[in-house]
């Protein structure tokens, strides 16, 4: 079943991460993922300029980030996190999305990766409508385990960014989820 928006929908702005903008990151992603980078890691992610940081905010402040890494013809998404109170209202999908086409204005970009573990369907799903497909298992990738005792990633790739048919389905999200959102995005991929 389709979740309904958690939150009436109101204007989103979709812009760079600043140092500022840590401390309320790192309480995001202790709720999402059970852990959060250090204040020096994400210093260190911020000025380095392999790495894409993008940070969504609403009314409500900082409402999600995403985050990834130019490794070579790799573009790998190091971390997609939207507060749970706000889970549902597209954040994660716009996210994404402008993420994904600020990899691609590197032209040297061939493929997409991610990791994510087994049990977080949702995240898979999300994943699959951008078309990632599973393609291996990474063992112990995590330090934690999850509820499961499982410390195993999903890996998820895109193998081919320059595709016609993968290139039509990113269109096709990005036309749809414009018209979900009300174009309420403001500000994408600065
Ligand atoms: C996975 C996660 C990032 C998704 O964030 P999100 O902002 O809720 O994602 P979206 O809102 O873009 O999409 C989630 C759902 O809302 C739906 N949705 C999005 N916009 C919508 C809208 N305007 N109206 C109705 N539904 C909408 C999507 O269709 C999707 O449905 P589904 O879950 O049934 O597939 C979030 O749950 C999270 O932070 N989880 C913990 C961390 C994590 O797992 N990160 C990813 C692995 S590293």
């Amino acid at each position: 079943m389709t979740p309904q928006p958690a939150t009436p929908l109101t204007p989103r702005t979709l812009r760079a991460l600043t140092e500022g903008d840590i401390a309320a990151l790192q309480v995001i992603d202790d709720a999402a993922h059970g852990q959060a980078w250090s204040q020096r890691t994400f210093t260190d992610e911020v000025e380095r300029s392999d790495r894409l940081h993008l940070v969504a905010e609403t009314d409500s402040g900082i409402v999600g980030h995403a985050s990834a890494w130019i490794d070579g013809s790799s573009c790998r998404i190091t971390n997609v996190a939207v507060a749970p109170d706000h889970h549902g209202s597209g954040h994660a999908t716009s996210l994404l999305l402008a993420l994904i086409h600020q990899a691609l204005a590197s032209t040297k970009v061939a493929n997409l990766q991610l990791e994510v573990r087994p049990a977080n369907r949702r995240a898979q799903r999300m994943y699959g409508r951008f078309g990632f497909v599973p393609v291996g298992i990474e063992r112990n990738f995590y330090d934690r385990s999850d509820d499961q005792g499982n410390k195993d990633a999903v890996i998820m790739a895109v193998v081919d960014v320059c595709t016609d048919v993968w290139r039509e389905r990113l269109s096709a999200l990005q036309d749809e989820h414009d018209l979900s959102t009300n174009n309420t995005d403001a500000g994408a991929a600065a």
